[in-house]
């Protein structure tokens, strides 16, 4: 079931990219959660396997422990280079799953077959040409934190608003993530080998990343994790491609899969949540802890701008206007949860401040009157 869904998704992909672009991306970069291929079922991994033109192939016990090639003319379409980045979670629960993305790309690397047809092979002869590379490290493609590590901390970083460029959050994205997982030329297992030359190469041929969201309770602005992964591994391609990529995702909640750009995906989740009254009157009959979750979304969302500039100037206007600038709900946030209330008014002030966001000189005034004002009141309970 994951095989024949990941087909569809991975298909309707390409078609996307294609229609946008003119032609196929001269590789992907995928991310893989573990959860997410529980839940799924695998889907994500069968897109890998998918675009890269094999099919997994089960063993006695049932279990996909093999892969198989998928002819060209079956196919239809070359094979796509696909450049794999999986969470802490996934690389603990799957390494066998790791070692089968791997064992793909490896297969696919050798076939004899023309270069406009096969872009693994085509990425890694030319790392081989460039420089003198072995071919066992040109056809590294599945990539996770250290052993004992997990995350990317990119969220933190733009959490904390400790960060100066979008480079430094791409840069740290390739810190955490550039451990490879694979085998040496003897076949032995390597399992997180800090691998950074050989991860940006590859990043360096993206055009396309994409992830797959299985869920319509946990989107892409409702938690930090997606903008740390998607968004962190788009900012560092951002640098090393010398272009951002085209960035989609989809969702695998209907039987017809579709895909959206990432663009797309914060308006409808913007409109489906955040600036959705069902959503927010929703959250504040949660009082403090809905607050708290209205600023977290505006902070995500914030996030989006930071890492992958994908976020529409209406849709901070909209927020500003939604909660701060009726002084009804201005005032109901500040007597549920004026901590969060500030977070918020900051977030869109440093949106502004790092040149996001360039609202009517009015609107920003406002923001800054209320924060004097919210230090004044602050300053005068400390004195009480
Ligand atoms: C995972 O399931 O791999 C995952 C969950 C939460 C955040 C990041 C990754
Ligand atoms: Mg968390």
């Amino acid at each position: 079931m994951a095989f024949a869904r990941g087909k569809l998704t991975a298909d309707a992909l390409l078609r996307r990219h294609f229609e946008e672009h003119g032609r196929y991306p001269r590789a992907l970069a995928l991310v893989l959660w573990g959860l997410d291929n529980i839940k799924t079922q695998g889907e994500g991994v069968a897109q890998a396997l998918h675009l890269l033109g094999v099919r997994p192939v089960r063993d006695a016990l049932n279990r996909a422990t093999e892969i198989e090639i998928i002819p060209l003319e079956d196919l239809n379409r070359p094979r796509m280079d696909v450049v794999m980045t999986v969470s802490g979670i996934f690389r603990d629960l799957f390494a066998p799953t790791m070692a089968l993305l791997d064992k793909a790309v490896r297969r696919v690397a050798a076939l004899d077959e023309p270069f406009e047809m096969n872009y693994v092979r085509r990425n890694v002869s030319e790392k081989i040409d460039l420089d003198s590379e072995e071919f066992d490290d040109a056809v590294t493609r599945v990539f996770s934190n250290a052993p004992g590590s997990y995350g990317t901390n990119v969220n933190f970083m733009v959490m904390q608003s400790e960060w100066e460029t979008g480079d430094s959050l791409g840069d740290l994205f390739v810190t955490r993530k550039c451990f490879a997982y694979t085998r040496d030329s003897k076949g032995r297992t390597i399992e997180g080998r800090e691998a950074r030359d050989l991860m940006d190469h590859a990043l360096s041929k993206v055009e396309a990343t994409y992830q797959n969201i299985d869920s319509f309770e946990v989107g892409i602005t409702d938690v930090d994790h997606y903008f740390e992964y998607l968004g962190g591994i788009s900012k560092a391609i951002e640098k090393r491609a010398q272009a951002r990529p085209a960035i989609y995702l989809s969702d695998s909640l209907s039987p017809q899969t579709k895909i959206r750009s990432l663009e797309e995906t914060i308006r409808l989740e913007t409109r489906a949540k955040t600036l959705n009254p069902k959503w927010y009157e929703g959250m504040l009959n949660h009082g403090f802890r809905g607050v708290a979750e209205i600023e977290n979304h505006v902070a995500n969302t914030f996030g989006w701008t930071a890492t992958a500039n994908a976020v529409d100037p209406w849709i901070y206007t909209d927020i500003a206007r939604t909660f701060l600038l009726d002084s009804t709900m201005f005032n109901r946030l500040q007597e549920l949860n004026p901590y969060s209330l500030r977070s918020l008014i900051k977030r869109l002030l440093e949106a502004h401040d790092r040149g996001f966001w360039n609202p009517d000189e009015d609107i920003l005034e406002k923001l800054r009157d209320i924060i004097g004002e919210l230090k004044d009141r602050r300053e005068k309970a400390i004195s009480i």
